[in-house]
C-alpha cells in the first residue's frame, strides 16, 4: 500500500506520536449539506446513490472538499447486508429504513444465506475502490458494517423502533432462533469487512447502534459476544499496515472495560461519558473516538470552541496519540455548514498543544 500524505487518523488510533488530534465526524455526507441535497434529488432516492460506486464516491469526497477532515467514510449503509439477503430494503420519507420481508420466525431465519461480498454486495467494493482511486492516497478511507444484534433490531421489527418489542419477544422466547440469526450475520459481516479490507479500506467500524437497549448480561451473549467473534476473524493487515477495529455501542459508557477486552483497537463513545472517565477505565488498552454532543453544532461559535477545548482537555495530553475526534452520534441534518467549519478549525488549532512533547 503507498504511503498516506495523512495517516494522522490511524497513527492516533495505533497511539502513535501526533502533531494534533485528527477529526472526522458521523455522517460528514448527508444532508446538511446543500451539494448532497443536489445528487440526491437528481438520483432520485438514497439506495440508488449507494448502489452507484460513482454517485458513493462522489458524495464520500463532497465534505472533503469544503472541510479539512482527516478521515473519509464509505458513503453507504449498515443494512446493505440485510438487503443482500433479500429482504428488501426501502426508505420512506420522514420514516427512515423498512424492510419488505422481515424476518418473523425461525423459517425465515434458515432461508437466509451469507451473501457473497464480490457478488451481491459488489457495488460497495466498487464504491470502494473507485474512492480509493479518486483520493490519491490524501487520506484514510473508513470502511463500516452495522452489528449484527444492530442489523438485527432491524431485520425483525421491520425497520426503525421506539421500543424493539419483536426482536425483545424473540430473543426471550426463541434464544436458539436469535441466536442463529447473528450467528449467520456475524458470519456474513466478516466475509463484507474482509472484502471491505482487500478491496482498499484503512480501517473499520462495526456500528452497535442499538447494543445499549440491552441488560448488561444480554449485551454480552447477544451482541458483545459476536462482535468480538467478528474481530477474530478479521484480516488485520493489508499489505504490511495494520487495519485498526473501532466498536461504536451507543449508551455503553457502563460497559466500557468489558468492549475493551474484545480486542478491539478503539472505542467510540458517545456523548454521555466524560471523556476522561473513560480514558482512566481503558487505560492505554484501546484509543478512543468522540464525544461531542451533535446538538453543540447548534450553538454559537463560542459555545462550540468551548466544548472542544472541554474535550481536549479532559482527554488531557498525549505523547501517543489516543484520541481520535468526533460527535457522539451522527450530525443533524439541519446543522450549519458554516458551524461544522468552525468545529474542525477549532479541533485542529487548540489540540496542538495537548500533543508537545516539549
Ligand atoms: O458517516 C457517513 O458519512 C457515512 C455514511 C453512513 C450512512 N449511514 C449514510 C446515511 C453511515 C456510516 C451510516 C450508518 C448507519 N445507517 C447506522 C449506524 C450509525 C448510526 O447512525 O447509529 C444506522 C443505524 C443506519 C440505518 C439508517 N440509515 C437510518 C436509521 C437512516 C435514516 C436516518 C435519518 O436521519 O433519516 C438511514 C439513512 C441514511 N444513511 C442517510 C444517510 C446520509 C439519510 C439518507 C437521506 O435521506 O438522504
Amino acid at each position: 500500500m503507498n504511503r498516506l500524505k495523512n495517516d494522522c487518523y490511524l497513527r492516533a488510533l495505533l497511539k502513535q506520536p501526533i502533531d494534533y488530534t485528527p477529526i472526522w465526524i458521523m455522517r460528514q455526507a448527508g444532508r446538511y449539506l446543500p451539494e448532497y441535497r443536489t445528487t440526491r434529488s437528481i438520483s432520485g432516492s438514497f439506495l440508488s446513490l449507494c448502489k452507484s460506486p460513482e454517485l458513493s464516491s462522489e458524495i464520500t469526497l463532497q465534505p472533503l472538499r469544503r472541510f479539512p477532515l482527516d478521515a473519509a467514510i464509505l458513503f453507504s449503509d449498515i443494512l446493505t447486508i440485510p438487503d443482500a439477503m433479500g429482504l428488501g430494503l426501502y426508505f420512506k420519507s420522514g420514516e427512515g429504513p423498512k424492510f419488505s420481508n422481515p424476518i418473523s420466525c425461525i423459517a425465515d431465519i434458515k432461508k437466509i444465506g451469507v451473501p457473497d461480498p464480490e457478488h451481491e454486495l459488489q457495488y460497495v467494493m466498487n464504491a470502494i475502490r473507485q474512492t480509493c482511486k479518486e483520493l490519491k492516497n490524501a487520506l484514510p478511507l473508513i470502511g463500516f458494517s452495522g452489528s449484527p444484534w444492530t442489523l438485527a433490531t432491524y431485520m425483525v421489527e421491520g425497520g426503525t423502533s421506539k421500543k424493539f418489542t419483536k426482536i425483545k419477544k424473540m430473543m426471550y422466547r426463541e434464544p436458539i432462533a436469535t441466536h442463529l440469526l447473528l450467528n449467520k450475520l456475524a458470519n456474513s459481516i466478516i466475509e463484507y469487512l474482509n472484502a471491505q479490507i482487500k478491496a482498499g479500506v484503512h480501517s473499520v467500524i462495526i456500528f452497535d447502534t442499538w447494543g445499549g437497549i440491552l441488560t448488561t448480561n444480554d449485551y454480552e451473549s447477544f451482541s458483545l459476544a459476536y462482535m468480538k467473534k467478528i474481530i477474530n476473524n478479521l484480516i488485520h493487515e493489508n499489505n504490511g499496515t495494520r487495519i485498526p477495529i473501532t466498536l461504536f455501542t451507543k449508551n455503553s459508557g457502563i460497559w466500557l472495560e468489558k468492549i475493551a477486552e474484545t480486542g478491539c483497537d478503539s472505542i467510540a463513545l458517545d456523548w454521555t461519558i466524560p471523556i476522561s472517565d473513560a480514558k482512566y477505565r481503558v487505560g492505554r488498552k484501546v484509543a478512543l473516538q468522540g464525544n461531542m454532543d451533535p446538538s453543540i453544532l447548534y450553538a454559537k461559535p463560542e459555545r462550540i470552541r468551548e466544548e472542544v477545548e472541554t474535550i481536549l482537555k479532559n482527554f488531557g495530553y498525549t505523547n501517543s496519540g489516543g484520541h481520535v475526534f468526533n460527535l457522539g452520534h451522527g450530525i443533524h441534518s439541519d446543522v450549519e455548514p458554516e458551524s461544522v467549519r468552525i468545529f474542525i478549525e477549532t479541533v485542529h488549532k487548540i489540540s496542538p498543544k495537548y500533543h508537545r512533547s516539549t
